[in-house]
C-alpha cells in the first residue's frame, strides 16, 4: 500500500523513479526498489531493504542508464522487511519484473498451483506468486503478455496496483489496478505512471485516473490504451491536475491526520479483509489459529500497551470478558515492566503497537516471555520489533499513520481484537452462533457507519468552534464507551493542548464532578445499550451543575437531544462495536480545535509518531 512509480519516454528514466519513489516517502515505507532495461538491452534490477537514500548508495556505481522502468516503495504485509522481499520481484525465467502495492489474498493457493507445474521463489511476498502466474499463463496458453496479465487479474483474490516490464519488450509498460491507488501522467512522447499525482504533477498536469480492474498498455511513440481485464477497449479519460505538489501529498487533505481519520473506513475493511465473511461464518485469524489450544485454555489474557494503543486494548478487555468469559488486565507497559509482575507460563500476553517500536511495550513483551507467557502481537508495522519479538500475531492492515495522533491505527486495532475476541469465543463455544453471526455481519457494516459519521465533519466543526477555547474538558463513558473517552480525552489534550480527563460516567459522582460549572464542556457518548438510562441520568447531573453538554448518540435518539447542548447521531451499532463508530466524531472534533488554535497538528509539540525511549 505504498508507492509505485513507472517512467517510459526519451529522458533517462533512474533519476525520475527516484525523485518519484521521494516523493511518495511521506506515505512510510521499509523498503525501496527499481527496475531498468538498460541503453545496453540489460534488465537491472536494484533493491534494499531501507530508504530510498540506501537504494541510492547501493546503485551507486552501478549501470542505472535505460529510458523505461519502474520503482517501489514497500509497506510489507506478507515477507518482513529485507532484500530478498523488497521489490521489483521477477518472473521465473527472469524476463519479467513487476511491482505491486496492495494484497493478494489467495496468493498461498496461488503459489501451490505454481509450485506444482515447477515454479519456485525467492521471497515470501504475495507479488512474486503474481508475477510468475502472469509468466506461466503467457507459457502455457502461448498468448502474449497483456492477455496472460489479463487472465491471471481475473484469478486474484485481493487489492493490486501493478507494473510488469518484459526485458524483450524495452518499448511497452504494463499497468494494472483494483483496489489500490494508481494514475498516469500524459506527457509529450512520455507516460508516468505512480500512485498518487505528486510523482507526476512536475512534468505533466494531464493525468489518466485508471480505474478498477483495467489494465493500460503504455507504448513508446502510441497513444496510451486501456482495456478491462475482460479485453474490452475503453477511451482514456484526461484530465488535468488542479492541486499543487504539497496539498497532494496529503491526498488533498490539510494536514495527514485528517487524510487518517478519512482512510477509516478503507483501514477498518483491509483490517478485515481476507479473515471474515459474514455469509459463511467464516473467520479466520492466523495467529490465533497456531495457538487456538492456549487461548482456550488461558485463565487470563493480560493486555501490554502504550497510549492510544492501551485505549485498544481497555476495549479488548470488554470483548474478550464478554465473548470469550476469558479474565483481561490491561497494562500500561511502563508500569508492568518494573513492579516484578506475576506472569503465569500459561498466560496469554497481547501486545499492541501501532509502530511495533515502543520501547516500553518491547520491553515488558521481553519480560512476559522469559516468564513464559505466550506473546501475540497486534502491530500495523510488519517486522517491526514488537512483531518480531512476539510468538504471533496478527497485523493491522491500516496502511502507514503519518500523524503523530493515532486515529485510524486505534480503529484497525478494536477491529482485529474484537475479530480475535469472538475467533476465540466461537473456539470455545462461549458464543451462541446466532450472536456470533449477527456480529460478523454487523462488523461488515462498520466500514459505511464510519463513512455516514465521517459525513458530520462540517456540524463537528460547528461545535469545535464553540469549544475552542475551553481550558479544560470532561469525556464520559460507560462500559465500551469508557475506553473511548479516555481515547477522546487523548486526542484532545495532545494536538490542542487543552486538559481533559477521559472517565467511567458514574465515577464523575467520586471527584470530578467538583469541576462542572459552565466553563466546562463534557462529551458524553450516550448510544443506546445496557447503560444507557444510567448514562441519561449523569448527564442529568452535569446540566443541574450548569455543565455543557456534547453527547453522541443513537441516531433517533429523542431523550438526550433534548437536554444536550448539542448532540452527533451516530448509525445505529451493537453495544460492543460502537467504539469503532463512536470515536470518530472524538477524532473529528480534537482536529478541528487543534486547526483553530493554530496547533501543529500533525508534530504535536513534545511528542513523537513512536517512543523508542522510556
Ligand atoms: C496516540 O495518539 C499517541 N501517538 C501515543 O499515545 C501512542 O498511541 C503511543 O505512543 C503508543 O504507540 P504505539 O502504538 O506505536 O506503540
Ligand atoms: N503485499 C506486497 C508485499 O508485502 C506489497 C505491499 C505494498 O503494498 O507495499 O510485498
Amino acid at each position: 500500500m505504498c508507492g509505485i512509480v513507472g517512467y517510459i519516454g526519451n529522458r533517462q528514466a533512474f533519476p525520475i523513479l527516484v525523485k518519484g519513489l521521494q516523493r511518495l516517502e511521506y506515505r512510510g515505507y521499509d523498503s525501496a526498489g527499481v527496475a531498468m532495461i538498460s541503453d545496453k538491452g540489460n534488465l537491472n534490477v536494484y533493491k534494499k531493504k531501507g530508504k530510498v537514500s540506501d537504494l541510492l548508495d547501493f546503485s551507486k556505481d552501478k549501470d542505472k542508464s535505460g529510458t523505461i522502468g519502474i520503482g517501489h516503495t514497500r509497506w510489507a504485509t506478507h515477507g518482513e522487511p529485507n532484500d530478498v522481499n523488497s521489490h521489483p520481484h521477477y518472473s521465473q525465467t527472469k524476463d519479467l519484473v513487476m511491482i505491486h502495492n496492495g494484497i493478494i489474498e489467495n496468493y498461498a493457493s496461488l503459489k501451490e498451483g505454481l509450485e506444482k507445474r515447477g515454479h519456485t521463489f525467492l521471497s515470501q511476498t504475495d507479488t512474486e506468486v503474481l508475477i510468475h502466474l502472469i509468466e506461466d499463463i503467457r507459457k502455457h496458453e502461448d498468448i502474449k503478455l497483456g492477455y496472460a496479465l489479463m487472465a491471471a487479474l481475473k484469478q486474484v483474490i485481493g487489492a493490486y496496483a501493478i507494473v510488469v516490464l518484459d526485458k524483450n519488450d524495452p518499448d511497452t509498460l504494463f499497468a494494472a489496478k483494483k483496489g489500490s491507488p494508481m494514475v498516469i501522467g500524459v506527457g509529450n512522447n512520455e507516460f508516468f505512471i505512480a500512485s498518487d499525482a505528486s510523482p507526476i504533477v512536475e512534468y505533466t498536469k494531464n493525468v489518466v485516473y485508471i480505474e478498477d480492474e483495467h489494465v493500460a498498455i503504455i507504448r513508446r511513440g502510441e497513444e496510451l490504451k486501456i482495456r478491462t481485464i475482460r479485453d474490452k477497449e475503453i477511451t482514456p479519460y484526461v484530465q488535468e491536475l488542479e492541486m499543487e505538489l504539497e496539498a497532494i501529498e496529503k491526498g488533498g487533505y490539510d494536514h495527514f491526520m485528517l487524510k487518517e481519520i478519512y482512510e477509516q473506513p478503507r483501514s477498518i475493511f483491509d483490517s478485515m479483509r481476507g479473515r471474515l465473511n459474514s455469509e459463511t461464518g467464516h473467520l479466520k485469524m492466523g495467529g490465533i489459529e497456531e495457538h487456538e489450544t492456549k487461548f482456550i485454555n488461558a485463565k487470563r489474557i493480560l493486555v501490554i500497551a502504550c497510549g492510544t494503543s492501551w485505549h485498544a486494548g481497555m476495549v479488548a478487555e470488554y470483548l474478550f470478558e464478554e465473548y470469550a468469559r476469558i479474565p483481561v488486565e490491561v497494562e500500561y507497559a511502563s508500569e508492568f515492566r518494573y513492579r516484578n509482575p506475576i506472569i503465569y507460563s500459561d498466560d496469554i500476553v497481547i501486545a499492541i503497537s501501532q509502530s511495533g517500536e515502543t520501547a516500553d511495550t518491547l520491553a515488558a513483551i521481553e519480560l512476559a516471555k522469559a516468564k513464559g507467557a505466550t506473546i501475540f502481537g497486534v502491530c500495523n508495522v510488519v517486522g517491526s520489533s514488537i512483531a518480531r519479538a512476539t510468538h504471533a500475531g496478527s497485523y493491522t492492515h491500516a496502511g502507514p499513520e503519518i500523524g503523530v495522533a493515532s486515529t485510524k491505527a486505534f480503529t484497525a486495532q478494536v477491529t482485529v481484537l474484537t475479530l480475535m475476541a469472538l475467533h476465540v469465543a466461537k473456539a470455545k463455544g462461549t458464543i451462541a452462533e446466532s450472536r456470533y453471526r449477527q456480529l460478523l455481519y454487523e462488523m461488515e457494516t462498520i466500514p459505511a457507519k464510519v463513512e455516514e459519521v465521517l459525513k458530520l465533519n462540517d456540524s463537528i466543526k460547528k461545535i469545535a468552534a464553540k469549544y475552542k477555547d475551553s481550558s479544560n474538558a470532561l469525556y464520559l463513558g460507560r462500559g465500551y464507551s469508557f475506553p473511548v473517552a479516555l481515547e477522546g480525552a487523548l486526542k484532545l489534550k495532545e494536538i490542542s493542548y487543552i486538559h481533559a480527563e477521559g472517565y467511567p460516567a458514574a465515577e464523575m459522582k467520586h471527584g470530578p464532578i467538583a469541576l462542572i460549572d459552565e466553563a466546562m464542556p463534557v462529551f458524553v457518548i450516550a448510544t443506546k445499550g445496557a447503560n444507557y438510562e444510567k448514562v441519561v441520568s449523569n448527564i442529568q447531573e452535569v446540566k443541574a451543575r450548569k455543565g455543557q453538554i456534547i453527547a453522541v448518540v443513537t441516531a433517533g435518539d429523542k431523550d438526550v437531544k433534548g437536554m444536550a447542548d448539542h448532540v452527533i447521531e451516530i448509525p445505529e451499532t451493537d453495544e460492543s462495536l460502537v467504539p469503532l463508530v463512536s470515536v470518530i466524531p472524538w477524532q473529528l472534533l480534537s482536529y478541528h480545535i487543534a486547526v483553530m488554535r493554530g496547533c501543529n497538528v500533525d508534530q504535536p509539540r513534545n511528542l513523537a509518531k513512536s517512543v523508542t525511549v522510556e
